[in-house]
């Protein structure tokens, strides 16, 4: 069994905007290809489930598959779970066969007012050989996220820019998950063959 390191770090980032429009900004994953699209191929909806009396979140919990952008060209595939634990905290796991790399997220959302604070607290389990970059992790994250709330400003701006015209477009999903596309289809290829049957009949 190759050994296996374990590498923690948190990076905190600050956005301009209140919290409500960066917790929404969080539970939004499908505008990662969009805003984030220096470090990402694209975004696949896997699945979402809600508990039932939910009507604080879009979801509890979503899977996807995300195709990264390493060092802002190599693909990795990975596949995610995120769950939101309560407002302003998500956890997310990813894990990228190819490289053998688990990350394990904890972001949490802390009310400054007129601002907010993001502090995300990042677990890395990796293959030793992977041990000589670990150096460089701290430097790499806090770019990273420093980046990516950047980008999201934009996501920000714009609903504050519609609730100052009035519009409140609640936060809704734009693709149907994979999960409920091959539901769906075979849900109506079974309604499709009763209705064959009957005409049989
Ligand atoms: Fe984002």
């Amino acid at each position: 069994v190759l050994k296996k390191f374990i590498f923690t770090h948190t990076s905190e980032n600050i956005s301009k905007f209140q919290i409500d429009y960066v917790w929404e900004n969080a539970q939004d994953l499908e505008h990662v290809s969009y805003l984030h699209g220096n470090t990402n191929f694209n975004f696949l909806l896997f699945s979402h489930d809600k508990k039932l009396n939910n009507d604080n979140f879009l979801y509890n919990s979503l899977s996807f598959l995300v195709k990264r952008k390493l060092f802002g060209f190599i693909p990795i595939t990975t596949f995610g779970y995120r769950k939101i634990e309560s407002k302003y905290e998500i956890f997310q796991l990813e894990y990228s066969p190819i490289i053998n790399v688990y990350s394990f997220l904890h972001s949490t959302l802390i009310d400054l007012g007129e601002t907010t604070l993001m502090r995300d607290k990042i677990t890395l389990e990796f293959p030793f050989y992977f041990k000589i970059f670990a150096k460089l992790l701290p430097y790499v994250l806090n770019r990273h996220t420093r980046i990516q709330c950047l980008e999201d400003e934009s996501f920000r701006s714009r609903r504050v820019d519609l609730k100052s015209r009035n519009i409140y477009l609640p936060l809704r999903f734009f693709n149907v998950s994979k999960f409920n596309y091959f539901l769906n289809f075979n849900t109506k290829k079974l309604l499709n063959n009763n209705n064959n049957n009957n005409e049989g009949t």
